[in-house]
């Protein structure tokens, strides 16, 4: 076991119709002028951003807004939201919206409250002094930015995705109501339920120490979240489903499920990150297209993790050698993904990448990592190129 730190400060306020108290909320964290951030436009068409100024007004808060920012948002908007907040003196930033509008509020936060370019914080050139304070209202269970320290952009010359974590961008406060999701598209809720399962899966596939109590978290979240996907794929609208799977979102990023361990492996997501940022893809679908090629080539060197994760997480017979139960396990894993119309390679996902391009994955997903990375089993840019290769 580990030592670990575990900060969460967020204030989550959960349940139906709790975006009606975010002027209380704002006022509560000390902000007097807001940036409302948002999307492509799913919060204008569902209402949902109407009704959020109707309470500000009401409040008598002054805001301004700002939607657009993308999945796999970009810096850019990033740039013109800094602008936006400096002119406007604006002093908290609400986000409206997935993960994508969040992270490009914290950026935007990272980028008024410290000088110069706000990029050299992804690009791992300095540390941020601090962060304009982020709410939020979730209307996409997925990312758990709205209780994490990290933020994730993409840098549209020479499409860099990097990610970027501080304690200073975490929410201040969360409004989460399970209804403001039914509205999503079922491939995004089928994104969102993977994305928090490998936000847990990163943390599990250790060679690091870990905690019994962390474990029972861990598999208790991953079959609450295995179990609610299949729900909600037959009945979108199930209200206590939505809820499940949303509040794992948050505790499945929080770093909760992280306590004890070595601080996790995450090259499934390094080598998304670079699929999400060449070809803009979901990211839960990227995760699970790639996930069980990763697997493959990791599962040796981190057996009993795997075994037990085949017994526990997927409830695999457990019969045969240990490494026949771990490769039950695994495609036990990518059964769930195809039933819940994930991908399990790049075919499916709908990219074929030439040789030269998975080469450049591959080269630019080292040099993110600063070299290799993993603790499943440490992968250098040669076990990144065959991983790829063996996803397509
Ligand atoms: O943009 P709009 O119009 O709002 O539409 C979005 C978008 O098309 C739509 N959507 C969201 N809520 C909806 C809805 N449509 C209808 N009804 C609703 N209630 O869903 C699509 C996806 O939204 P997005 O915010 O992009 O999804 P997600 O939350 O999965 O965020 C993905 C981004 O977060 C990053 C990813 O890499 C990606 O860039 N991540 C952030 C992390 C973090 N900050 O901690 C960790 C993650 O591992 C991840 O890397
Ligand atoms: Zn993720």
């Amino acid at each position: 076991m580990f030592d670990f730190n575990y900060y969460t400060p967020t204030k989550v306020v959960f349940g139906k119709g709790t975006e009606n108290k975010v002027a209380d909320l704002i006022k509560e964290f000390g902000g007097t002028k807001i940036l409302i951030h948002y999307g492509g436009g799913s919060v204008v068409r569902s209402g949902l951003l109407k009704r959020v100024t109707d309470c500000l007004d009401k409040a008598g808060i002054s805001y301004v807004t700002l939607g657009g920012a993308v999945p796999n948002p970009h810096l850019g908007l990033v740039y013109e939201g800094i602008e936006l907040c400096k002119k406007e003196k604006v002093d908290f930033l609400l986000a409206v919206g997935g993960g994508s509008a969040i992270d490009s509020a914290k950026a935007i936060g990272y980028g008024v409250a410290n000088g110069g370019d706000v990029w050299d914080f992804y690009d791992y050139k300095r540390k941020a002094d601090g962060c304009l304070p982020v709410g939020v209202i979730l209307t996409i269970a997925a990312t758990g930015s709205e209780m994490s320290d990290s933020s994730v952009i993409t840098k549209e010359e020479g499409l860099v995705k990097r990610g970027y974590s501080s304690d200073y961008a975490r929410p201040r406060f969360a409004i989460m109501n399970p209804e403001l999701t039914m509205t999503l598209p079922d491939y995004q809720t089928a994104c969102g339920c993977t994305d928090i399962m490998m936000h847990t899966m990163e943390r599990y596939f250790t060679n690091g120490g870990n905690m019994e109590i962390t474990d029972a978290l861990a598999e208790g979240l991953l079959r609450t979240v295995r179990k609610n996907a299949l729900i909600l794929r037959d009945h979108p609208d199930d209200y206590d489903a939505r809820a499940e799977v949303m509040w794992a979102g948050s505790l499945a990023h929080n770093g909760l499920t992280g306590c004890g361990n070595d601080g996790g492996d995450w090259m499934t997501h390094k080598l998304e990150h670079e699929l999400g940022g060449l070809y803009d893809v979901a990211h839960g679908a990227g995760l699970a297209a790639i996930w069980g090629s990763w697997a493959r080539y990791v599962y040796k060197d981190c057996l009993p993790r795997f075994k037990k994760f085949a017994i526990n997480v997927m409830e695999v017979e457990e019969s045969g050698s240990d490494e026949e139960i771990a490769l039950r396990g695994i495609e036990a894993l990518e059964d769930f993904y195809r039933s819940i119309k994930m991908p399990t390679n790049l075919k499916e996902l709908g990219v074929e990448p030439t040789e030269e391009e998975l080469a450049l994955m591959a080269k630019k997903c080292a040099v993110g990592v600063g070299g290799e990375k993993g603790s499943a089993k440490v992968l250098n840019e040669e076990a990144m190129l065959a991983i790829y290769r063996a996803s397509m």
